[in-house]
C-alpha cells in the first residue's frame, strides 16, 4: 500500500486591515466572535498592537487553548497589561511545574473555609456601609461595592487599612482593573496606581517577614510573605507583592459582578420573585444558578492571551510556533453550539440535569463543572492544572452575599437612570453604575 499524502492545510482566514487594535478597543467583547462569523471559521489571523495574532472562539477552540503542550503563557501578555493589571513576575506568566507550584498557593488562599470567612466579613461590611448611607440619598452601587470589598478583603487578609486610607486604596486597587485595558489618561492613572500599590504591598510583605514568631499560616498576607517557590526560596519581595495584589485587586473587582447581579435582579423581576419565593431547600441552588448565569451572560474579561510553543496543525489549520493567540471568553460564553438561546438570561440552564422532564431538543442543563470549555467567564479547564482563575468560588460567594443583602436586608428603589450596559468599556458596566436610593428604614 502506498502511504496517503497528508491533507493540505486550510489557509487561516486573515483580516485585511493593517492593524485591528482600534477595532478591538471599540467593541472588545464582540470583536473576535463577529469576525469569526464573517470568516466562517473559529480561527482568524489579525494584527494587534502591530503583532500578528491568532484569534480563537468557541468550546472546541477553548479546549485547544488550554492544551499546555501547545501553548505557553510566558511573554504572552502585552506590556500595557503587565504594567497595570498583572504586574511583573506573577502566576499569570508562569508555565509548567513553576506555575503549578505557585498556583497551589492561590488554591490554598481560596480554600472554601477561607472564602466562607471572607463572605462573613463582606456581609458585615455591607451592613456597616448601609448604616452610613443617609436615607433617601442616592448611592452608586459600583462605588459602594468597591469600598465594601476593599475593607473586607484587607481585614480578612491581615492587611492593615487605617480609615484615612480606605478611599485611596479603594481607588488604587480599582484603577488596576478599571483603566488597564484602555488608552489615554485613565491608562496612565492605572500605571501610576500599579507603581503605588506595588510599593505599598512590598512594604507589607517586608514588614511581615520582619516580625519574629508570626505564624506563617495566620493570614493571607503572611501566607504569601512566607511562601516558598518551586526552588525552595522565598519569593523576591517584588514578586510576593504582585501575588498579594493578585488576591486583593480581583476581590475588589468582584464589585463589577455585584453591580451586574443587581442589574439582573432589576431587569428580570420574575427571577427576583423566584429567588424571594424559593423554599429553604431550593434557595441555595436557585441563588447559585442565578450567580452562574450572571457570570455567563454579562461581559467581564473579553479574552485571554497565550502563545504557541511549537508549530502544529489543528482542524486543518497550521499554527506557527511563537504566535500570540487570543481566546474569546465572552463569545464562547454565548456560543450557540454550547448554549441554547445564549442571548437570554436563564439561570435554570445551570440546574442539575433532569432527563425525565427534558423535552426533546431542549438544552442540556448542568452545573459549570460539566462545562469546563464552554463556561469560561474566568477561564477554562481546571484551576490546579491550567491558568483558570482560582477565585471563582470567592467571586460567587461575594456575589451571593451582595444579592442576599439586596434581597433580604436593604429597602431600596432605583431612580430613573441609564441602565444600558456600555459594551465599549472595560469592564462593561451600566452607564450610570447602578444608582439606588435606600428607603427610610435603610435596613429591613
Ligand atoms: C471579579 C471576578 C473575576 C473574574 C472575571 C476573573 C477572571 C479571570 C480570568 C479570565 C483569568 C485568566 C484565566 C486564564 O488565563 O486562562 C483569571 C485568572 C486569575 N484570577 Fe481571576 N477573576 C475574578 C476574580 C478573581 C478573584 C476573586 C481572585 C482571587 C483569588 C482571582 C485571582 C486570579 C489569579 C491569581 C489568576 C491567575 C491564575 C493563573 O494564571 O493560573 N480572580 N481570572
Amino acid at each position: 500500500m502506498t502511504p496517503t499524502a497528508a491533507a493540505a492545510p486550510r489557509p487561516i482566514p486573515r483580516d485585511p486591515q493593517a492593524d485591528s487594535s482600534l477595532a478591538l478597543l471599540a467593541d472588545p467583547y464582540r470583536f473576535i466572535s463577529s469576525r469569526c462569523r464573517e470568516h466562517g471559521s473559529d480561527v482568524f489571523e489579525t494584527r494587534l498592537l502591530l503583532r500578528p495574532t491568532l484569534c480563537l472562539t468557541g468550546p472546541e477552540a477553548a479546549r485547544l487553548f488550554y492544551d499546555d503542550e501547545r501553548f505557553a503563557r510566558a511573554g504572552a501578555a502585552p506590556e500595557a497589561l503587565r504594567a497595570t493589571l498583572f504586574g511583573e513576575g506573577g502566576v499569570q506568566g508562569l508555565d509548567g511545574e513553576r506555575h503549578r507550584h505557585r498556583k497551589a498557593l492561590f488554591l490554598r488562599l481560596t480554600a472554601p473555609e477561607a472564602v466562607d470567612a471572607l463572605a462573613r466579613t463582606v456581609r458585615q461590611a455591607w451592613r456597616q456601609a448601609a448604616t452610613r448611607w443617609p436615607a433617601g440619598e442616592p448611592v452608586t452601587l459600583y462605588d459602594a461595592a468597591r469600598e465594601v470589598f476593599t475593607r473586607a478583603v484587607c481585614s480578612w487578609a491581615g492587611v492593615p487599612l487605617p480609615e484615612a486610607e480606605v478611599r485611596l486604596r479603594t481607588r488604587q486597587l480599582s484603577l488596576l482593573f478599571d483603566g488597564a485595558g484602555v488608552l489615554g489618561l485613565q491608562h496612565l492613572r492605572a500605571r501610576r496606581a500599579r507603581r503605588a500599590t506595588d510599593g505599598w504591598a512590598q512594604d507589607l510583605i517586608t514588614a511581615v517577614r520582619g516580625q519574629a514568631g508570626t505564624a506563617p499560616q495566620a493570614t493571607a498576607l503572611a501566607l504569601i510573605a512566607h511562601h516558598r517557590d518551586a526552588d525552595g526560596e522565598l519569593l523576591p519581595a517584588a514578586v510576593a507583592s504582585v501575588e498579594l495584589l493578585n488576591l486583593l485587586r480581583p476581590t475588589v473587582a468582584v464589585a463589577v459582578y455585584a453591580v451586574l447581579a443587581a442589574h439582573a435582579l432589576h431587569q428580570h423581576p420574575g427571577q427576583r420573585e423566584a429567588l424571594l419565593a424559593a423554599s429553604p431547600e431550593d434557595a441555595p441552588m436557585a441563588l447559585a444558578c442565578f450567580v452562574h448565569e450572571v457570570r455567563r451572560y454579562y461581559p467581564f474579561f473579553p479574552a485571554v492571551a497565550a502563545r504557541t510553543r511549537r508549530a502544529f496543525r489543528w482542524n486543518g489549520y497550521d499554527f506557527p510556533a511563537g504566535r500570540r493567540v487570543l481566546l474569546d471568553l465572552y463569545g464562547t460564553n454565548h456560543d450557540a453550539r454550547a448554549w441554547q438561546t445564549p442571548g437570554a438570561f436563564r439561570p435554570e440552564r445551570f440546574r442539575p440535569e433532569r432527563r425525565a422532564v427534558e423535552r426533546p431538543g431542549s438544552e442540556r442543563t448542568g452545573p459549570p463543572e460539566q462545562r469546563p470549555f464552554s463556561f469560561v467567564p474566568q477561564g477554562g479547564g481546571e484551576p490546579a492544572r491550567h491558568h483558570r482563575c482560582p477565585g471563582e468560588g470567592l467571586a460567587e460567594q461575594l456575589m451571593k452575599q451582595t444579592l442576599q443583602f439586596l434581597l433580604h436586608e436593604l429597602h431600596y428603589s432605583l431612580p430613573p437612570q441609564d441602565l444600558s450596559i456600555d459594551m465599549s468599556r472595560l469592564p462593561a458596566l451600566p452607564r450610570d453604575r447602578l444608582v439606588l436610593v435606600p428607603q427610610a428604614a435603610v435596613l429591613r
